[in-house]
Formats: C-alpha cells, sequence, structure tokens
C-alpha cells in the first residue's frame, strides 16, 4: 500500500509532515484534504533521478489533472518538472503559478479554439494533436498568426491495458489517431506537407492504474515503427512521449507499478529499435500524474453515528463523501483509513462499511474495513487520496468543497481554501422576475 514518507505514530498521535493530523482537523475543519510536501517532492525526483540514470535525453511532465493549483505548480517547476495540461483553465492555472511554458505541452481530445490560441500565444512546447479536424484547425490559427506551430501526433496503438474500463484509453477509446486504421499514417503525411506546424515527436498514453510494464514496451514498439515511416519529419526533434498510468496501491488489495525495475528494459528496447530503424535516438518522455500525488494525499473525515442495516453490516458514515471523493462510486475504487484520534493499539477491530454523507446509495467509501468500535465524533483517516479527488470534487447536495492543506517540516499552509457557505452562492443570480417585491423596490 503506498502511504506519505513522512506518515507517523509517536505517543499514539499521528502526524504527518511533522504536523499532527487531530491538530489540522480542528483548525481548518473536516473533510480536509492534507497533501504531504516531501512525498510530492521525492515522488516527483524518483522518476527524475531513474531517467538520468537509465535514459537522460528525457523529460517527465506532470499529469496535472491529477490535482492542479498554483502552489503545486510552484513545486513541480523547483523540481524542474514539466507540465501536462488538458484545456484552458489548466493553463491559466500553471502560467499564473509563473510555471515556464517551454515545460508544458498540452493535451484534450477535444480543445476550442481558444485553447488553442491561448497556447500558442503562451509560446509552450508542444501541442499534442488528436485528430484531424484538430490538426486543420491549428494549421489555420498558425497560418493566421504567422507561426509555426510546434505539435506531437497522439497515436494509439493496436493495444488495450488490463484497468477498469473507464481508465483505459487505447485502441476502443474516443483518444487520438489509431495506428490499426490507418489515421496516424495520413496525419503524419499531412505533418509532413504542412508549413504551418513544427513535428516535435509522438505521444501515446494507454490509461491509467496500470501495473505491467510489458504494455509500454509493445507501444514503443509500435509507435517507433510508425516514426520510421515519416524518418524526414524528425530531422531537429524526435521525442517519444509513453504517457502516464503507473499504478499506486491505494489498498492492500492492490499492487502498484514498479517504474525503477521497468525504466532499464524500456530504455534499452529504445536504444534498439531506433538503431533497428535507424532513427535518431528519440528524447524518451513520461507524464505520472497519480503516482506522484496519490500516495501524498490523506483525507480527514469526522464520523458519524454506527447504523446496523441488514445485507450491508455496520454502516458508519463520514462527514464527506462522493462530492469530495468521487472514485469509490465511479471507478470502484479501493481505499485504506485508520482512526486518528484514540490510541487502539491491541483493542479487536470490527468489520464495517464507511459511507458518505450524500444522498446516494451509491455514495459509499469503503466497503468491508476492518476498524476498532468507534463513535461519533471520532477523526477517520483515509490515505491515498492525493489524486483525482479534489479535481473531480463538486457541490453535489450544497456541500462546500473543503481546504486543502501542504503539511511539511511541522508546518501547514493552506493551497486551497475550503469553500463557505456564500462561496456556493457567489456565482448565482435571481433573475429580476423572479426578485420578492420588497427587493424589486428596494432596486428602483
Ligand atoms: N497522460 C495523459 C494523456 C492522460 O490522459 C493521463 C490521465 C495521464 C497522462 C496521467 O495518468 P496517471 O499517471 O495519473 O495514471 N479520473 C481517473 C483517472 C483519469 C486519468 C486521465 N488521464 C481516476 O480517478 O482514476
Amino acid at each position: 500500500m503506498d502511504l506519505p514518507c513522512t506518515l507517523e505514530k509517536r505517543d499514539g498521535e499521528y502526524f504527518l509532515g511533522g504536523c499532527k493530523l487531530e491538530e489540522l482537523s480542528r483548525e481548518y475543519g473536516t473533510p480536509l484534504l492534507v497533501m504531504d510536501e516531501e512525498t510530492i517532492r521525492d515522488k516527483a525526483r524518483f522518476y527524475l533521478d531513474n531517467l538520468e540514470k537509465n535514459y537522460p535525453q528525457s523529460n517527465v511532465y506532470y499529469a496535472s489533472k491529477a490535482f492542479l493549483n498554483m502552489g503545486i505548480c510552484r513545486i513541480m517547476e523547483e523540481e524542474g518538472m514539466g507540465l501536462d495540461v488538458v484545456s484552458g483553465g489548466e493553463l491559466y492555472t500553471a502560467l499564473s503559478a509563473g510555471f515556464p511554458p517551454e515545460r508544458i505541452i498540452m493535451h484534450g481530445n477535444n480543445k476550442s479554439r481558444r485553447d488553442i490560441i491561448q497556447a500558442i500565444r503562451a509560446n509552450i512546447r508542444a501541442i499534442v494533436v488528436d485528430n484531424e479536424d484538430e490538426l486543420d484547425r491549428i494549421s489555420r490559427i498558425g497560418k493566421a498568426m504567422g507561426c509555426r506551430v510546434p505539435v506531437m501526433l497522439r497515436v494509439v496503438p493496436a493495444l488495450e491495458a488490463v484497468t477498469h474500463p473507464h481508465l483505459q484509453t487505447g485502441m476502443g477509446s474516443k483518444f487520438g489517431f489509431k495506428i490499426h486504421q490507418g489515421q496516424a499514417k495520413k496525419a503524419l503525411k499531412k505533418l509532413s506537407e504542412e508549413e504551418t506546424m513544427k513535428p516535435v515527436g509522438l505521444h501515446c498514453h494507454l490509461g491509467s492504474q496500470i501495473t505491467d510494464g510489458e504494455i509500454y514496451l509493445r507501444a514503443a514498439e509500435e509507435v517507433m515503427q510508425l516514426a520510421a515511416g515519416f524518418r524526414e519529419l524528425w530531422q531537429d526533434e524526435f521525442a517519444l512521449n509513453l504517457g502516464g498510468g503507473f499504478a499506486v496501491a491505494h489498498s492492500d488489495q492492490e499492487e502498484s507499478f514498479s517504474f525503477e525495475r521497468f525504466l532499464p528494459g524500456i530504455s534499452e528496447k529504445i536504444k534498439e529499435l531506433s538503431f533497428e530503424w535507424d532513427l535518431p535516438l528519440p528524447t524518451l518522455e513520461f507524464e505520472p500524474g497519480r503516482s506522484i500525488m496519490a500516495p501524498a494525499g490523506i483525507t480527514l473525515y469526522s464520523l458519524g453515528a454506527p447504523k446496523k442495516v441488514e445485507n450491508l453490516g455496520k454502516l458508519i458514515p463520514v462527514d464527506g463523501g462522493m462530492s469530495d471523493n468521487i472514485r469509490p462510486a465511479l471507478y470502484e475504487a479501493d481505499y485504506n483509513a485508520f482512526v486518528v484520534n484514540k490510541n487502539y493499539d491491541g483493542r479487536s477491530r470490527e468489520k464495517v462499511t464507511i459511507t458518505g454523507r450524500l444522498c446516494e446509495s451509491g455514495d459509499i467509501l469503503i466497503r468491508d474495513i476492518m476498524l476498532p468500535r468507534t463513535e461519533a465524533g471520532d477523526l477517520l483517516a483515509v490515505t491515498c487520496t492525493g489524486a483525482y479527488t479534489y479535481p473531480m470534487a463538486s457541490n453535489y447536495n450544497g456541500l462546500p468543497r473543503p481546504a486543502v492543506v501542504l503539511v511539511g517540516k511541522g508546518k501547514a499552509s493552506i493551497l486551497i481554501r475550503g469553500e463557505t457557505f456564500e462561496d456556493l452562492l457567489q456565482r448565482q443570480e435571481i433573475p429580476a422576475h423572479l426578485q420578492k417585491e420588497e427587493d424589486q423596490y428596494l432596486a428602483l
């Protein structure tokens, strides 16, 4: 199971980044997402260091969709990471934090005209083109703006990763130019005839929560063979981006991806393939998201009173749920948790199910977990919640989104302020004809 590197228990009290979890919950309220700075930095450095050892001609882009805000952009910049953004909004966040645009690439299967113009104006490293229509659009926009737009093509090998169906992005998905259908070749041909775009390389992303390294090797083979048919395109630059997708273990039932074991093999394979296909040695690129952020995060919840239900067993509600972590409901994701506020060492445990507080029967956070007997008001910590929780959070049932704090060296700082009830109303207006009479008089 993946846990933050600074999580420790001292004299029966739990600490993360040197901060006492119970104190954090009192100061910031619950639910609360606590992110450990050292774990984030360690994980980012882990990718950079391993590549430096095995394949120095490389780049790592943090897949910012996993968890993005201006503070995280600063950490990624300081660590020497690149950033993968997927929309104008993510690009805006990164640029607002002063992230260097030459280290940003932009994805998206239906980028708007505005996204494209914003990316070109910002001078980002490359736009990763998803489809033919987008290729034409970028070409037209590039021409109108008088610039040569750096692009990569997102190509899709004839493979399907073993993972949850929602997390597969292989040949059966909505993404990219399918190699086996001839779409990728057609797009490369078009690119070779275009003056308005500068080819930078090829990209593929096979999916998320992948444990098996073998599929990346097979993908590299297909993509390099495709690249070899268009050698003339790679005179200046040739990047091979194999995406992200490295699995983390949210619980004991899951297995994580071993990047250290995987990297020497793929590095060798790419060297062999470039020799075999007479291609320049590519810049090897990866885009990990979850494996950097998930282990760094812990969500704190206050427990409610237990309820026994026939066929479901003992249910214990928390004061959040699918509004701050939709992953169990959406992907049947597994999590682990522990009780923070009491020293339960040596006490017997019972099987319980942790439910959310949202009005949905499917709002169940953790099924059948062994916990000591708890009572209302106890504090629960759910681990490995740093990725794809906050970015997918909602205000469903009128719940304000929780605060996110960054902890390290015994200090906690706000990354994202928790929403208030006033925040919920901030963008709402009552149309004039629906206003109460007394308000209408006031407006006169
Ligand atoms: N690159 C591209 C082009 C991607 O689409 C993604 C994730 C990544 C990299 C990073 O993959 P990671 O290393 O994080 O697995 N909401 C889902 C995950 C969706 C992943 C979308 N793309 C979840 O909560 O599991």
